[in-house]
């Protein structure tokens, strides 16, 4: 398929499957794909290993200079590097999940992914999944994607990723965390996640990825009127 040079802009609720499928579409269509929540779990593990966050999620103001001197970056293969440290691994704990909405609600923490946001999205051709690109990175994305699926499949799909990785956590862990991180990230004040007017839903809660790549190749085919 000829896609013309769009920006894709996935959100939607934790845990619906966003990167895996977003990661897939780029890969099936030639596209860079970027990952934003990733560079907010990074800020989070720095603010944890800065200890700039404590037990209680209270942020300490610190953080907004601290953050001049804190080098995120992705590999050519997408990993996350802090400095010269891959930080794939760590910012998929548990212990990052729980604290990363907090950090995100701070506006001065989303100004500065942001900025890294817009300098990636300048080259076009991507797909990039968050909580706000659709509604506030990329207003002007060509194509927005809004994706839920049932609490259940989703508490699902992260519980058997962190046990896959030789984490043990408890559903009931898995399934507050998701709760809480839904909530906070619907209710802050900055940049909440909500469905654009002009995102297309997918529910994947009994999709594979095979069925996900038929849909939004379906849908770019009606948008973009593509043979
Ligand atoms: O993979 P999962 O859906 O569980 O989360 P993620 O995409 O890794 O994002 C982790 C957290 O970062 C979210 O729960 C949000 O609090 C925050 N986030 C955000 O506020 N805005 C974005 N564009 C992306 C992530």
């Amino acid at each position: 398929m000829n896609i013309p040079d769009i920006i894709i802009a996935i959100d939607g609720y934790s845990s619906t499957g966003k990167s895996s499928f977003a990661r897939k579409a780029a890969a099936r269509f030639g596209f860079l794909y970027l990952d934003s929540g990733a560079l907010y779990r990074g800020v989070t593990l720095f603010a944890r290993e800065e200890m700039l966050i404590n037990r209680l999620n209270k942020v300490n103001p610190a953080l907004e200079k601290a953050l001049e001197n804190l080098d995120l970056h992705f590999s050519a293969d997408g990993r996350l590097f802090m400095g010269p440290r891959c930080i794939e691994q760590e910012i998929r704990s548990l212990e990052v999940s729980s604290q990363v909405s907090p950090i995100a609600a701070v506006p001065y923490v989303r100004h500065w992914v942001d900025d890294k946001l817009h300098e990636f999205g300048r080259r076009g051709r991507i797909v990039m999944d968050g909580r706000d690109i659709g509604t506030a990175v990329f207003p002007n994305a060509e194509l927005k994607i809004f994706m839920t699926a049932s609490e259940e499949v989703r508490a699902r799909r992260r519980y058997d990723e962190l046990c896959a990785k030789g984490e043990k956590p408890l559903l009931e862990e898995v399934v507050k965390n998701l709760r809480e991180r839904d909530y906070i990230d619907s209710h802050r004040e900055t940049a909440p996640l909500r469905r654009a007017d002009d995102a297309f839903v997918l529910d994947n809660s009994e999709m594979g990825f095979d069925e996900e790549l038929a849909w939004i190749q379906g849908v770019i085919q009606g948008k973009f009127s593509i043979l």
